[in-house]
């Protein structure tokens, strides 16, 4: 439990939860007026708490088996491909996959500056700074095409205008590329989301990602357990013809989209 590299490492989780009550009396404001707060708004321990708690899930599945779970990437990622990571906050993803794939190239994008700045040193830590590149970008136009990969972790639901950055992703793939969507795992009715996995997610959800997603143009407020369903309408309207469920563990699914 004090490794960093056990799945079964549990710090971050309280790092997350004690910087996410920090805020608690800007969102009870919030609350009352119906605005939003802001990722970027959070005390600082939430971005180091989020890589805590998160790299540890990654570690043990991205590269093992999320990954060998779509159709065709792993191969492409072997070979060398162009990646984007969307959201990727302090880049524990994108370095996860630079060091497993070392002839494809990565870019990590976030809106949050303070966050890039620290997943450049990452980068660095993890001596992949030569084919990953960290930028200030937002899911909807961040630059680039022809990407063969695009990854989102933990944050389609964040976004104000996931159908939005769902039809920038699309314009920014090849047409044979795939977006992989890892998000909280959740069924599709709050009564089957009501155990201790979906309580602590809407939990979390109420703090961090519904105010989130409000501070944001359009603000859909999907929340942390919007479930596949919906999931499926977002990203369908976003313009995929493609979409389903690759895989899953008891804390995540991961969505598989082509255009
Ligand atoms: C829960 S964190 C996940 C971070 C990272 N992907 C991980 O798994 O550790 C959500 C991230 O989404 C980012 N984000 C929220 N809205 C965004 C937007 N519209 N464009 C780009 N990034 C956004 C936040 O800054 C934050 O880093």
């Amino acid at each position: 439990m004090a490794d960093e590299s056990s799945p079964a490492y549990l710090p971050g989780a309280f790092l997350l939860a004690v910087s996410a009550i920090r805020a608690v009396p800007q969102l009870t404001e919030k609350f009352r007026t119906g605005e939003g707060f802001g990722w970027h708004e959070h005390d600082a321990g939430l971005f180091r708490g989020t890589e805590m708690f998160f790299r540890p899930g990654y570690a043990a599945n991205l590269i093992s088996s999320w990954i060998p779970a779509l159709d065709g990437v792993e191969e492409k990622l072997k070979a060398g491909a162009k990646v984007a990571d969307i959201g990727c906050g302090l880049g524990a993803s994108t370095v996860l996959m630079a060091q497993a794939y070392p002839n494809s190239t990565f870019t990590g994008f976030d809106y949050h500056d303070k966050s890039i700045e620290m997943a450049r040193r990452r980068a660095e830590e993890g001596k992949v700074s030569e084919r990953v590149s960290f930028e200030v970008g937002k899911a909807k136009d961040f630059p680039g095409t022809d990407y063969d990969f695009v990854t989102y972790f933990d944050c389609l639901h964040d976004m104000g205008d996931p159908v939005g950055a769902a039809a920038h992703v699309k314009e920014s793939l090849a047409s044979d590329g795939t977006w992989m969507i890892v998000e909280p795992f959740a069924h599709d009715r709050v009564e089957d989301n009501l155990n201790p996995i979906g309580r602590a997610f809407y939990s979390a959800s109420t703090l961090l990602c519904t105010p989130a997603s409000l501070s944001q143009e359009v603000g859909l407020a999907l929340g942390a357990q919007a479930g596949e369903r919906r999931m499926r309408d977002v990203i369908t309207k976003g313009g995929f013809s493609h979409f389903r469920r690759a895989t899953e563990t008891p804390f995540n699914l991961v969505y598989e989209a082509k255009p």
